[in-house]
């Protein structure tokens, strides 16, 4: 279906929502930087609690307005205006729009927002122009905003395929279980630091591809790292789960910090916590059973501890205890 053309622009807002999600095998780099072309698949479990709202509306004007959490965005070279920007030339649409978008969540809360941002951005630019998008083609759309946001589209757990063509039309994210076939599993975000990032992701993850020696391994570990991931999702075995997700976080951001020059997201805070969420796994005695926790870290200095339902209360202060 063609797009609205400019003469015949309603005024009618569109409001989209689309949530956050936390890889438990990571991405981190991109074979194609101005595609969004990952080096690996990556699979991760949406934080439906999480949202971003963005309500979308054409301009009465030739110029696009961000409101991002209630404040104008002013500097042109944003992100946001940069997918905007590529949506009209991929659909061929000389519209403008006024966006407002916010998040139920704080950005200091140690989660990007970047995912569930463009992937509500992208629905409903969709919405919008009637496009009537398929998930699949609202992943490979959301998926040039931010690699993330690929896997936004859809909730639960979800798989976005690496893919092979030099288009990026086999780059999509794709649902593999419901949220409800796990319920109990839970992610606690231990908030530890609130300060901007040193460096943003899409800088660090081209400079770990370029200078770290260990890279290339880790691509290869962790792209086979998928298959006893979703078997594990499948069993539901919290152990293989959370084993898999915390090596795989580890390794990663072990590359990070052999890159020349070294980045390193970890604090002394961060690594406090890693250890005792790591301690607390162990038993208490022999034969016992240690709590099921593990780690998972992205681009921040913020631990997600990856755990079951009754257990989540143990990590709640934990934030506040770790010096
Ligand atoms: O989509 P970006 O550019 O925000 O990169 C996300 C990278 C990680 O959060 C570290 C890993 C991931 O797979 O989400």
């Amino acid at each position: 279906m063609f797009p609205q053309s400019s003469s015949t622009q309603n005024k009618q807002t569109i409001t989209a929502r689309a949530h956050a999600n936390i890889a438990l095998i990571k991405y981190w780099g991109k074979r194609d930087t101005s595609l969004f072309l990952p080096t690996k698949s990556s699979l991760s479990i949406s934080l439906d609690d999480l949202q971003t709202t963005t309500h979308v509306s054409f301009s009465q004007t030739q110029q696009d307005t961000i409101i991002l959490n209630g404040k104008v965005v002013t500097n042109k070279t944003n992100h946001i205006s940069s997918f905007l920007d590529t949506f009209r030339s991929l659909y061929n649409i000389h519209a403008h729009y006024t966006i407002e978008t916010s998040n139920n969540f704080p950005t200091a809360a140690g989660l990007a927002s970047s995912a569930s941002g463009f992937a509500a951005l992208a629905k409903s630019l969709d919405k919008l122009h009637n496009l009537n998008l398929s998930s699949k083609e609202l992943s490979i759309l959301a998926r040039r905003g931010s690699g993330s946001a690929s896997r936004s589209i859809e909730s639960g757990f979800v798989l976005w395929h690496r893919g092979h063509k030099p288009d990026g039309s086999d780059s999509y994210a794709q649902k593999l279980f419901d949220r409800s076939h796990w319920p109990e599993l839970a992610i606690v975000v231990l908030t530890l630091e609130t300060n901007k990032k040193p460096v943003s992701s899409r800088e660090a993850m081209q400079k770990t591809i370029a200078t770290s020696p260990f890279y290339k391994t880790w691509v290869k570990n962790s792209e086979a790292r998928i298959a006893p991931m979703i078997e594990a999702i499948r069993k539901k075995d919290i152990h293989t789960l959370g084993a898999l997700a915390e090596k795989d976080s580890l390794e990663m951001h072990h590359c990070m910090q052999t890159a020349t020059p070294s980045i390193n997201f970890l604090t002394k805070r961060t690594k406090a916590a890693i250890a005792h969420v790591q301690n607390l796994r162990k038993p208490a005695q022999p034969g016992s059973a240690g709590t099921p926790c593990y780690c998972t870290i992205d681009a921040g200095p913020n631990v997600k501890v990856i755990t079951l339902a009754p257990y989540k209360s143990i990590f709640r202060d934990l934030s506040h205890k770790i010096l």
